[in-house]
This record gives structure tokens, C-alpha cells and sequence, in this order.
């Protein structure tokens, strides 16, 4: 099965970014965790970051063909962000939410997310098991084909 992680804006600072919060690991050590779990979970991923809304549409685009699944981060898009939600819906991809903290715990715009229609579920408040949880309903929940 194959799987596209795709990382919103700021998760490059994953590990300096306000550590109370988001965890001492950084994005390179997240990925190569991800990358482990998925081996034995006979997954591949390709893992992704990106501090541009187009980016990551073309990104998406450019893996649509090759995901059986997208496990996606949006950070601050996951609020207002309608084209992330729309290339979702349009290119077809099995979607999972994920995020670090409780979003719904938080301040008041972190509280919605416009993504979440578009994903069969989401994990959050976790910190990176949110994304291992994600990974495994991915193998779990979404048939390659
Ligand atoms: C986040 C939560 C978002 O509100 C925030 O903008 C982020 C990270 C998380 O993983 O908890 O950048 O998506």
C-alpha cells in the first residue's frame, strides 16, 4: 500500500517549534519513524512538508495517481483552507486528519476544521502516535488497488 503524508506549514520546525506543545521531535526524526511503521506494515510513503497552500495542492496532485491513501496535517490550512479541502474531494483520495494537539482544546479558530469532511476520520492530541494511529487505519481501513 502506498501512502502520502503530507505536512502543513511550520512542521518543518517540528522540535524547536513551542516544544510544550508540539513535541521534542522533529519532522526528519517523525518521518523516519513513520517510515519504520510503515515497513512493517508493508506500506511505502513518501512524506511531504510544505508552507504553501499551491504547494501542496500540487503535491497531492502530482501523488494522486500513485496514494492509495493521503495522511494529512494541514496545520493552520485545517481552518480556513477550501482549496486544500476541495483538491482533496477533487483528486479522489482516501484522507486521514492528523494533528499533534487537540485542536478542539485550543483557541477558539483552531476549533473547526474544514478539512474534516473531506477525511474518513482524524486523530489529534496525541502528538506524533497521532500519526502512527493514522498509518495503521490507513492499512487497516483503506484497500490498495
Ligand atoms: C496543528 C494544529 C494547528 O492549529 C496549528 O496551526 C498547527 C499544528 C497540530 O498538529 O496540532 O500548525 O495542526
Amino acid at each position: 500500500m502506498n501512502i502520502l503524508i503530507v505536512h502543513g506549514p511550520n512542521l518543518h520546525l517540528l522540535g524547536t517549534r513551542e516544544p510544550e506543545l508540539y513535541g521534542s521531535t522533529t519532522l526528519k526524526q517523525l518521518d523516519a519513524r513513520l517510515k519504520a511503521r510503515a515497513a512493517g506494515l508493508n506500506a511505502r510513503l513518501r512524506c511531504f512538508q510544505s508552507n504553501c497552500e499551491g504547494e501542496i495542492i500540487d503535491i497531492m496532485t502530482a501523488n494522486a495517481g500513485w496514494a492509495h491513501a493521503l495522511i494529512i496535517n494541514p496545520a493552520a490550512y485545517t481552518h480556513y483552507s477550501y482549496a486544500i479541502r476541495d483538491a482533496i474531494k477533487a483528486l479522489g483520495l482516501k484522507a486521514v486528519e492528523v494533528h499533534l494537539t487537540d485542536i478542539l482544546k485550543r483557541e477558539t479558530f483552531r476549533k473547526t476544521s474544514v478539512i474534516r469532511p473531506v477525511c474518513a476520520t482524524q486523530f489529534k492530541g496525541e502528538g506524533t502516535v497521532s500519526y502512527m494511529k493514522a498509518l495503521e487505519y490507513c492499512v487497516k481501513n483503506f484497500k490498495d488497488n
